[in-house]
């Protein structure tokens, strides 16, 4: 094991989306957007900035279109937002955007509480809004939920989100991102899930999207990583969770994954000291302390980056 790692892998930062849509206060816009400058500051080059989906489900990200004109376009930072229906292409497109990413899940009853769709109809209205967005130059990513298990069903099929991620990528998503959204994942089933789409889909059109709410998707990165994945989602200090997913909190903490792929010699272009500045921005914006390990404890190895 770990015999053959990569140089480089890609890390995509969702806290401003993935960790702020949990949260019940308010967080003002001008908190959010010193969140993002942090987050640029660490050298991160993806962000998924927020969400065009309906104020009335997430209050949180209402000021989508503030947050986005609020953050100056660069060349060296590609910024998305989540986009579930051709109203949320109409926002990002009016607002700029370059990338826009698309979300159901594996599993009928989280999606019908996520998004009030069945599985079929969440494809069916994709196809309105992922041609039309790379008619726009758009690039699209795409993500499936609850692959690892869903908190109303239980056990998943793994082949259902195979079904799903090989229509995503029919579509013209650049990328599926597979999502073990309440964090019940464990190595092996990892290792068997990441080997049943590795036969069937290249390993650079899937990225890992891990929640660590029981502590192992660091584990889970790791095990992905040996199997030749080459790009993470990651949430700063471990922010987030999903609002329609109980027991969903925290994300696989950004600085974590970093500070162990940099250990190992895996450059990710992302700079960790800043990276654990950002950790400390992400606390005061929230005004609590959050699970991210080595934002709190700092970094151990920096040789490598
Ligand atoms: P709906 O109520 O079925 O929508 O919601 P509708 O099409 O029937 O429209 C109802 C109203 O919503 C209308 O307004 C629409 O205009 C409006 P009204 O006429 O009543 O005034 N509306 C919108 N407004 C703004 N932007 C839009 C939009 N669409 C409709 N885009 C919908 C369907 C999908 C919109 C809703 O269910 C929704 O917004 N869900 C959001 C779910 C969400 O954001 N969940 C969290 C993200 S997913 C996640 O966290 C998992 C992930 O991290 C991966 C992982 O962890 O595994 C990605
Ligand atoms: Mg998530």
């Amino acid at each position: 094991m770990l015999e053959e790692l990569p140089d480089r892998v890609s890390i995509y930062e969702v806290s401003p989306r993935d960790g702020l849509q949990n949260e019940a206060k308010p967080i003002a816009l001008e908190a959010k957007k010193r969140l993002v400058d942090a987050l640029i500051a660490a050298k991160l080059e993806r962000i998924e900035l927020t969400s065009f989906v309906s104020p009335r489900w997430i209050p949180q990200l209402a000021d989508a279109e503030d947050l986005i004109r609020a953050v100056t376009p660069r060349s060296d930072v590609a910024f998305s937002a989540l986009c579930p229906n051709a109203t949320g292409l109409e926002r990002a497109r009016a607002t700029g955007l370059r990338e826009i990413a698309v979300f159901l899940s594996a599993s009928e009853t989280h999606n019908r509480k996520n998004t009030n769709k069945s599985i079929a109809r969440s494809l069916s209205v994709f196809g309105e809004v992922v041609p039309p967005a790379l008619e726009l130059g758009m690039r699209v990513r795409a993500y499936v939920s609850t692959v690892w298990g869903c908190p109303y069903e239980g056990e998943v099929d793994p082949r259902r989100a195979l079904e799903i991620t090989r229509q995503l990528l029919d579509l013209g998503c650049y990328q599926v991102s597979l999502g073990d959204t309440i964090g019940v994942g464990n190595p092996l089933q990892t290792q068997r899930i990441v080997s049943l789409f590795s036969a069937e889909v290249p390993l650079e059109k899937l990225a890992l999207h891990l929640h660590d709410t029981r502590g192992t998707a660091l584990a889970n990165a790791l095990v992905g990583l040996e199997m030749g994945v080459r790009d993470f989602d990651a949430s700063i200090a471990g922010l987030g969770g999903c609002p329609y997913a109980p027991g969903a909190a925290g994300n696989l903490a950004t600085e974590d994954l970093v500070n162990m792929l940099h250990g190992m010699g895996v450059r990710t272009g992302v700079d960790l000291d800043k990276l654990i500045e950002a950790g400390k921005v992400a606390e005061d914006v929230i005004g609590r302390k959050l699970p991210g390990k080595v934002h709190q404890a700092g970094a151990f190895v920096r040789r490598h980056g």
